[in-house]
């Protein structure tokens, strides 16, 4: 049987070299052909007529330029109308090179998801995996090649309006995740039902300073490589097929320019074979940025660093064909580019087919697919946060006779669907469910749901507080659904304040004086501050932006038909003036848990911790941890260490838990954080239910990268911690590497 499948292996494996080999063949052939205009116009990218995602450049009269080969890419471009009227456009053109469409599909296209740090925090690798698998049916059924996704930008910055499109703070979790979405919208290549993955923004953009939005960015190589870099080569791993650069300059060096990150780390010591995007209008924006004296000198860093094609600067339509006659550009650069962008072309089979993703009847049968919703919903369910439930207030019950639903959000249906949402113009936003209505079809006709808006979400207006007390009054319980709008988090969306905006935490105060129960919903893009809810309110549900599902998603949590099994992808501070906060951070030499009052590492005027720490989140059940084992307290670099523990669910309903698993190395060749996420376990047990669990310690686990960016481990005492979050550490021990 195993000579069998080797043989089938080889056999595939030839075949798909011969397949390459054919591909590199046709690309060489194709290239041969072509003259330097059509080189150049393969390298352009443009927006389409009635769409834009960053600010608009003059652009020329795009359907002549796509009849002469002068464009090789579209953006913004939807649905199988459109995109066909385009292809057929390229068709026209003298070499008849397929146009490719790229789109933001970045948490779901029709089928909303929710926003990706949402789903990070279901921890639920398979679900998110699931989530970019059917963005990506959907979107490939609607004429798009490309999605410019996964973002996997590491950021410890709530002021930064993007932490909504990534997968938080920890590098091994925003690595996981990475290498999964990427496999979800990649699932087979060149199949209609799998789009181009786009790796961006390479690199460290969220680690923008002051979290403003498009700053500039310095770190040490040795930072940027062991907390910024791994998610890209996680996601490069699972075979990324293009990557995005960033818009932030590097240690001084713009990213679209930036050699040591495209040539040398990239396509270098990665071996990228796929190409490199530019992020809006970034080759055109080095000009800004001081880095280069003119759009001239922005094309020729960009093309020599290894930025591939032009998103909309129009900077290698204008200026690439003269660098090349003035010999500052070797042609072999420009048709590398070119190959890379062909090469994809032809996986994609476009060549062979330019219309093979624009099928109407499966873009109808897609886009109203009842599993993509079912699916929806339950990776929804999985991204909700359960912060605290002190009273057991929840689950309600499905006998309440009176719920007061109240809030700036119940009946929105547009906040849901988060920042990246694709503006389907022609589509009716009908189908994404508001809060209200998955409330009302949970209850039916049982139970009674009085409506009051209470306030607006920015407005400092309290004229609706009256009615919302007033419904407050007639009902057992109150549910208050409040937090940020769609549009408050996202691209161009840094903010210094992170309070819940307008009036509504006054609202809670004011609400919480009836004195009955209330249970708080906190929608958002990103870690909020909320202080007094968050001191003051027995049961509040973070529920972020949960995409088209949203409201049956949460009622399924509301009333017990899911029990919430969310963990924080990102810490949430007190307090802006703590950022940048993150778990794993170093010791210093006078930590803030020191036992002096005054000489160590914290605020005078605020606890150094945070309001709710990285990898937390309650259920409506609980979990014991017992039996720690470690298969032994020595390994060798090439050994591993089996570690054994037990859960119990010692509560009264079937729940999940992530089990978190944490070392700390105790002393480096240079300082290690004093606690770190090596694995998790994401599992379910049943009311009293023990399962052991088992995870391995191995060389990788223990390695960082030292001064000489060489990725070590070194020999020491390591201490490991299993927890139910980053700062509830339930059973400890510790072991040694040795040499
Ligand atoms: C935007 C974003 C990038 C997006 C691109 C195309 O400016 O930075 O993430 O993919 O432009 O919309």
């Amino acid at each position: 049987m195993k000579k069998s499948i080797t043989l089938a292996l080889l056999f595939l494996s030839v075949f798909a070299f011969a397949q390459q080999k054919t591909i590199d063949e046709k690309v060489e052939a194709l290239i041969k052909q072509m003259t330097i205009e059509e080189k150049i116009g393969q390298l352009n990218q443009y927006t389409g007529d009635n769409a834009a995602t960053g600010p608009i450049t003059i652009n020329p009269n795009k359907q002549a330029e796509i009849k002469k080969g002068l464009i090789g890419s579209m953006l913004n471009v939807l649905g199988t109308k459109y995109t066909r009227q385009y292809q057929e456009l390229a068709m026209q053109s003298r070499l008849k090179i397929p146009l490719l469409f790229g789109q933001d599909v970045v948490h779901g296209y029709k089928t909303t998801f929710p926003i990706p740090l949402a789903e990070a925090a279901s921890w639920d690798l398979e679900a998110m995996e699931l989530s970019a698998r059917i963005s990506a049916t959907e979107a490939a059924a609607s004429g798009i090649h490309w999605t410019f996704a996964p973002m996997v930008d590491i950021s410890r910055d709530p002021r930064w309006g993007r932490v909504m499109e990534g997968a938080g703070e920890d590098t091994y979790l925003g690595s996981k995740i990475a290498y999964a979405r990427v496999k979800g919208f990649q699932v087979n290549l060149g199949d209609v039902n799998s789009v181009m993955a786009c790796v961006k923004h390479f690199a460290a953009y969220g680690a923008a300073v002051g979290g403003r939005d498009y700053n500039s960015v310095d770190m040490s190589n040795r930072m940027l490589w062991e907390t910024y870099l791994p998610p890209f080569k996680a996601a490069l791993d699972a075979g990324a097929a293009t990557f995005m650069n960033s818009f932030n300059d590097l240690n001084g060096i713009p990213a679209t320019g930036n050699s040591y990150l495209l040539r040398d780390v990239l396509k270098g010591k990665w071996n990228f074979q796929g190409f490199v995007v530019s992020d809006w209008g970034s080759i055109g924006e080095m000009v800004s940025h001081g880095y280069v004296k003119d759009n001239k000198e922005a094309a020729l860093s960009a093309i020599t660093a290894g930025s591939d094609m032009d998103m909309e600067s129009n900077t290698y339509r204008y200026n690439l064909e003269k660098l090349v006659e003035e010999n500052k550009v070797p042609i072999a650069l420009v048709d590398d580019a070119v190959k890379r962008i062909l090469r994809k072309k032809f996986e994609l089979g476009l060549f062979d087919d330019p219309y093979k993703f624009c099928n109407p009847e499966r873009e109808q049968r897609e886009l109203n697919n009842p599993e993509h919703t079912k699916a929806a919903r339950e990776i929804a369910a999985k991204s909700i946060v359960l912060l605290k439930n002190e009273r057991d207030v929840l689950p309600l019950s499905k006998g309440l006779k009176t719920i007061a639903f109240i809030g700036p959000m119940v009946k929105s249906k547009r906040d849901n669907h988060g920042f990246w949402a694709v503006d389907l113009k022609d589509i009716d936003s009908s189908y994404i469910v508001s809060q209200w209505e998955g409330v009302e079809r949970k209850v039916g006709k049982r139970t009674k749901i009085l409506y009051a808006k209470g306030c607006g979400v920015e407005s400092k207006s309290k004229e609706g507080f009256a009615e919302a007390l007033n419904v407050a009054s007639q009902a057992e319980v109150i549910i208050l659904s409040i937090g940020e709008n769609w549009n408050k988090s996202g691209e161009a969306k840094s903010k210094s304040n992170l309070q819940l905006p307008g009036v509504q935490e006054e609202l809670v105060k004011e609400l919480q004086k009836t004195g009955k129960p209330i249970v708080i919903l906190i929608n958002a893009g990103r870690p909020l501050i909320f202080n007094w809810t968050a001191d003051n309110m027995p049961t509040i549900v973070y529920t972020w932006w949960l995409g088209s599902e949203a409201g049956n998603a949460i009622a399924d949590v509301l009333f017990g038909d899911y029990n919430p099994s969310g963990k924080l992808p990102m810490t949430f501070p007190r307090d802006e003036g703590q950022i940048p906060i993150y778990y794993n951070h170093f010791n210093t030499g006078r930590p803030s848990i020191n036992e002096d009052k005054i000489y160590k590492s914290a605020y005078i005027d605020l606890p150094n911790s945070p309001k709710f720490p990285f990898g937390y989140g309650l259920s409506y059940t609980t979990f014991e941890y017992s039996n720690l084992k470690l298969s032994k307290k020595e390994m060798k670099n090439n050994e591993t260490i089996t570690v054994s523990v037990n859960i119990k669910n010692t509560g009264s309903v079937k729940g999940e838990e992530v089990v978190q698993l944490y070392l700390r190395d105790k002393v480096g060749s240079v300082v290690r954080p004093i606690i770190e996420l090596k694995d998790f376990q994401k599992i379910t047990l049943n009311r009293g239910e023990t399962k052991t669990i088992e995870f391995t310690i191995d060389n990788q686990k223990l390695s960082f990268y030292n001064n000489a960016l060489e990725l070590v481990s070194e020999p020491g005492e390591f201490d490991l911690m299993i927890g139910s979050s980053s700062a509830d550490i339930r059973l400890r021990d510790s072991f040694e590497l040795v040499n």
